[in-house]
């Protein structure tokens, strides 16, 4: 057991508690970020003079070396170890001797702490956001093949109106668009340093925290270091953000399920993102799409428990505040796994638009067009509807659709109705009238396609 607070414990700590206090199997994930910060941390000692230029190299060097061991898998980092920080700390005293102890100066495990996990965090907030770029690219190529692919849009999951395969990939653009503005407030908004805040009340030592915090890439320092140790607020923000993806992967999966489906029909998933069942040679499984939806309980999880840890702690830091790493960490991985292997399977999806446009045509979802025919020709609302219900029910018993009727059938029904009515009620017209600012027409999806494009050009997280 190494500890860098024996000297005030007379006892061994009892095995099992230190376990259970440790945090070094998770905590290792940010060696690199507790490195990085302790190299801002010292460099930033030698400006202020409480450290030598000599103290300085000799430090800096040996966290170099430490970071490219562990790297390259020479030195590992050993469980033996309470967490990350003490890891790092005992190892380069252990390769530079005297200086190696002056690296903690000013600095509490507390700010190191808060400094390390923003730092992850934030370096995980610029992933998420590229991996969400990427996604939103293959949306538009599907979008921009896709601009006179009809289908069917539903309400209740029942045949509302036709639409087009482009605007109903258009909404999710839209959901993904904004899960990606959601990262850049986040980024913008968490980007202050808490490094220099000590423990809880900041130190004596003459530190310049304007310094640390840009050498590090932050905006500035935070502005109260009690709150700099005890605010998880970004995390909090981050978990939510990643819920909302999860949410719209979610969606986005149960719709590709049932697409899938034998009864729509509408996809064929790619074989390497589908599995076959052993018994079952007809099937071909939607498995990323079910794991997806299936993960995104996961994600939420982690959100309420962040919450719940933080609803009750007094200020400033307390150790359930360790808590805030596992299932972030697990919540950060699984997210981005899901939204790589969605992207994936919807890069190489192959749709099938007979099968959907046929679908579109047999579901009455040129009916409300249809009463918009009767009514331009003077037949009052009301009564429109009526009538195309009647249609309708006419068609069901049938099995057909309302324009594959001959013209002396629709007579039967209503005496308006005249030859120009299939130009009127055709998938296309039905779908290119729609013209309205945010419509299926294809003359809208086209520029809505290019404003997609010009959006994916611009502002990425780094460049800001
Ligand atoms: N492992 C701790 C955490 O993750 C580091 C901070 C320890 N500070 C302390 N006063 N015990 O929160």
């Amino acid at each position: 057991m190494a500890q860098l607070w024996g000297g005030r414990f007379t006892k061994e700590t009892d095995q099992l508690v230190y376990n259970f206090n440790a945090s070094i199997s998770f905590d290792c994930k940010f060696f690199r970020e507790d490195i990085e910060g302790s190299i801002a941390h010292v460099v930033m000692m030698e400006k202020q003079g409480m450290i030598t230029a000599e103290e300085k190299d000799l430090i800096v060097k040996g966290l170099i070396s430490i970071r490219k061991d562990v790297e390259e898998g020479t030195l590992e980092i050993s469980m033996e170890y309470e967490d990350i920080h003490s890891f790092v700390e005992a190892n380069l005293i252990d390769r530079i001797g005297e200086a190696g102890k002056k690296l903690h100066t000013g600095r509490s495990r507390n700010d190191q702490v808060a400094l390390d996990m923003k730092l992850y965090v934030r370096n995980q907030v610029t992933e998420v956001d590229r991996l969400l770029k990427e996604f939103l690219t293959t949306i538009n190529k599907i979008m921009k093949e896709n601009l006179h692919t009809y289908m069917p849009g539903f309400t209740h999951l029942q045949k509302a109106q036709p639409t087009t395969l482009a605007h109903h990939m258009g909404a999710y653009f839209e959901m993904f668009k904004r899960d990606r503005q959601r990262m850049h407030d986040i980024y913008a908004r968490m980007n202050y340093s808490p490094l220099g805040s000590g423990a809880l009340a900041g130190t004596t030592y003459p530190l310049d925290r304007y310094y640390s915090a840009s050498l590090l890439g932050f905006e500035g320092p935070t502005s109260n270091s009690m709150d700099s140790v005890s605010d998880r607020d970004y995390i909090i923000e981050f978990l939510s953000a990643l819920s909302t993806i999860m949410m719209h992967l979610s969606r986005f999966s149960e719709e590709v399920i049932i697409w899938n489906s034998n009864e729509y029909g509408f996809v064929d998933i790619d074989d390497a993102y589908s599995t076959g069942r052993s018994i079952m040679p007809q099937k071909k499984n939607p498995d990323i799409a079910e794991l997806v939806r299936g993960k995104t309980g996961r994600v939420y999880g982690a959100l309420v428990s962040i919450l719940t840890t933080m609803k009750g702690l007094p200020l400033a830091y307390n150790k359930d505040m360790q808590e805030d790493k596992e299932l972030t960490f697990d919540a950060i991985d699984t997210t981005k796994g899901c939204i790589a292997l969605f992207n994936g399977m919807m890069s190489t999806i192959k749709f099938r638009n007979e099968q959907m446009a046929k679908s579109a045509m047999m579901g009455f979802t040129n009916a409300t067009d249809a009463a918009d025919y009767l009514v331009k020709k003077g037949v009052p609302f009301r009564d429109a509807h009526g009538i195309i219900g009647r249609l309708v029910l006419y068609c069901i018993d049938k099995n057909t659709s309302i324009d594959a009727l001959s013209l002396q059938e629709l007579k039967e029904i209503s005496e308006v109705f005249e030859e120009d009515v299939y130009g009127e009620i055709s998938l296309e017209t039905c779908v290119e009238k729609r013209l309205t600012h945010g419509g299926p027409s294809s003359v809208i999806m086209k520029k809505q396609v290019e404003e997609n494009e010009k959006y994916l050009e611009e502002g990425d997280l780094k460049n800001e």
